[in-house]
């Protein structure tokens, strides 16, 4: 079996790539370890910046985002109970983000490429990649109890965090950097109409707290805990009193409670993997970098990831020009990194941190007090929460 790029996962990166590349005319062939249901089971953040719905639009998979998605204007900061709007509109000079569940979004992907007949290889086991250092890499993995060889121009890793692209490099060719928080974030997705229209970010000594939403009728909400939290010690009720208890009273008083369509834990950590390029092997998305939720940088980050290689790619096959791929590692890590560094800040400014002092903790409220008292601070957080320039 021959294709020009082999992409690895398909999760959004993985589907967006795909659809972009094939877009251009380009052949491609994606490989996914797990069944579909499991890959939409998945559930991620789902707030875009205006670079991602650009790229969604211009992919052709934007109709159910533009008809379903929530334009937010604004975002609501608590510190001990006190409230801080940050105008993400006003601060940022006219940009907002789209609320969008990364779960639609990547069935609208789906949907997208089943409707174009360029099916995605679902439940394909034991992917290896080989010759990625030579002109002609390759990809073997099995399938319905037949292994299958693949021959390409170009391998994109698109498989996560845990996936095998990334895992297939030499440890002397790749340098990672990682800080792994001390803390988790025991998320609840409950039909119920969201306490406010924006999201709230709640620091409170008992921990972090944030009230988002997927709809008008579904909110998706955290705290803050111990990593080795077991949700089977956490019913609903002790949930959502505990959310409450992190809250300003007003809100906490306001808010409707029901029973968790989804409830889990999951852990924070940052983490860069640099280069992004191993000769024929591109690495995007998770693959490449991890950041805590708290910024709502991962799915925006895999999209800028995404623009960048399609541009590449399609500059190789299209112009003959290899300058945007020889290029694409440095481009991206320099986006990413501004992602990082934004994503640490805000969750230093609004988690409980167990080895802070006392000191720490002033240092934090200053932080605070000062974003409540500058407009210059406020544009700061705002032009990075809607997005830097891509
Ligand atoms: N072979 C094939 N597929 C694999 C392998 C493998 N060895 N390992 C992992 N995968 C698949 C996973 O099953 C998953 O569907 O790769 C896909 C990777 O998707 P994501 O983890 O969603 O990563 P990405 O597409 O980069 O999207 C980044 O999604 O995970 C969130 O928070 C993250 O919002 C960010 C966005
Ligand atoms: C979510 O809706 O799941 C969400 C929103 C914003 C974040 C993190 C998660 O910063």
């Amino acid at each position: 079996m021959r294709t020009q790029v082999a992409i690895i996962g398909a999760g959004p990166a993985g589907l967006l790539l795909a659809r972009l590349l094939e877009n251009a005319g380009i052949d491609v062939l994606v490989l996914e370890r797990r069944a579909p249901d499991y890959v939409l089971g998945r559930i991620r953040a789902g707030v875009l910046e205006q670079g991602t719905v650009d790229l969604v639009e211009q992919a052709g998979v934007a109709a159910r985002m533009r008809a379903e998605g929530l334009p937010h204007e604004g975002i609501e900061l608590q510190f001990d109970g006190d409230p801080l709007r940050i105008d993400l509109r006003q601060r940022s000079g006219g940009k907002q983000v789209l609320v969008y569940g990364q779960t639609e979004l990547t069935r609208d992907l789906m949907q997208a490429r089943a409707e174009a007949g360029t099916a995605s290889v679902y439940e394909a086991e034991d992917v290896t990649l080989a010759d990625f250092d030579t002109a002609h890499p390759r990809v073997t993995y099995r399938h319905g109890g037949a292994t299958h060889a693949v021959e390409c121009d170009f391998i994109a890793g698109c498989d996560g965090f845990h996936g095998v692209a990334r895992a297939s490099v030499p440890a002397r060719a790749i340098e990672l950097f990682e800080r792994v928080y001390p803390f988790g974030w025991l998320g609840v997705m409950a039909d119920v109409p969201p306490v406010r229209d924006e999201l709230i970010y709640a620091h409170h000594a008992r921990g972090f707290a944030l009230c988002s939403m997927r709809s008008r009728t579904r909110v998706r909400c955290y705290v803050q805990c111990p990593l080795d939290t077991d949700i089977a010690d956490w019913s609903d009720a002790r949930f959502w009193d505990e959310l409450r208890s992190r809250l300003d009273p007003s809100v906490a008083e306001a808010m409707r409670t029901g029973p968790s369509i989804e409830k889990s834990v999951a852990p924070l950590r940052s983490f860069v993997a640099e280069p992004l390029r191993f000769g024929r092997l591109f690495l995007a998305g998770d693959a490449a970098h991890i950041v805590p939720p708290t910024g709502a940088k991962g799915l925006n980050l895999a999209a800028s990831d995404v623009r960048y290689l399609a541009e590449a790619l399609v500059g190789h096959y299209r112009d003959k020009s290899d300058a945007g791929l020889d290029g694409y590692s440095a481009r991206a890590l320099a986006r990413i990194w501004k992602a990082e560094r934004f994503s640490w800040w805000m969750t230093k400014l609004l988690h409980s941190f167990p080895e802070d002092g006392a000191f720490d903790r002033r240092v934090q409220r200053a932080e605070f007090d000062y974003l409540a008292g500058s407009a210059a601070a406020q544009t700061a957080l705002a032009e990075n929460y809607v997005g830097l320039p891509v």
